[in-house]
């Protein structure tokens, strides 16, 4: 019989206690128990970035970690970091540059730009590139959204915006 454990753990800043499979891993509990699919499941080994979140203030692929190793942790996910606006400048930048066609690659791509952003340097295109290059896109050939980013860090390079 598969061996579950109890977990606790704050997913957008809201605490969630949950019994679960011992194998099962943090992004798909997030979207088959918590209903929370905007962290996708793409290649579910570790290449692609579809599945990236912020644990305790660093991101982290969803389908690398089990989520009882979120026990005890503060998961954010597109859907929190969204709601709260701490994306919206990126969303913005990510619409009126054309950096999304599908969306599949959106969500973790977002949350590792956002990463950079967190860092407050003015980071290069190239610094930029090496930054996403663990988050794959098969649609935008990724110059919109390397422009996208790069918008957004001079904005708040040049005014100190948070
Ligand atoms: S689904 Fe996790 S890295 Fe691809
Ligand atoms: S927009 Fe389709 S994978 Fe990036």
């Amino acid at each position: 019989m598969e061996h579950a454990l109890d977990i606790t753990l704050t997913v957008n800043g809201t605490r969630i206690s949950r019994r679960v499979q011992a194998r099962q891993h943090l992004v798909d509990f997030l979207r088959e128990e918590l209903g929370l699919t905007g962290s996708h499941a793409g290649c579910e080994h570790g290449v692609c970035g579809a599945c990236t979140l912020r644990v305790d203030g660093e991101i982290v692929r969803g389908c690398l970690m089990l989520a009882v190793q979120a026990n005890g942790c503060r998961v954010d996910t597109i859907e929190g970091l969204s709601d709260s606006g701490e994306l919206a400048r990126l969303q913005k930048a990510f619409h009126e540059k054309n950096a999304l066609q599908c969306g599949f690659c959106t969500p973790g791509m977002l949350l590792a730009a956002q990463d950079l952003i967190l860092k407050g340097e003015k980071s290069t295109r190239e610094e930029i590139r090496q930054h996403i290059s663990g988050n794959y896109c098969r649609c935008t050939g990724y110059e919109a959204i390397v422009d996208a980013i790069e918008e957004v860090i001079q904005t708040k390079v040049t005014h100190g915006q948070g």
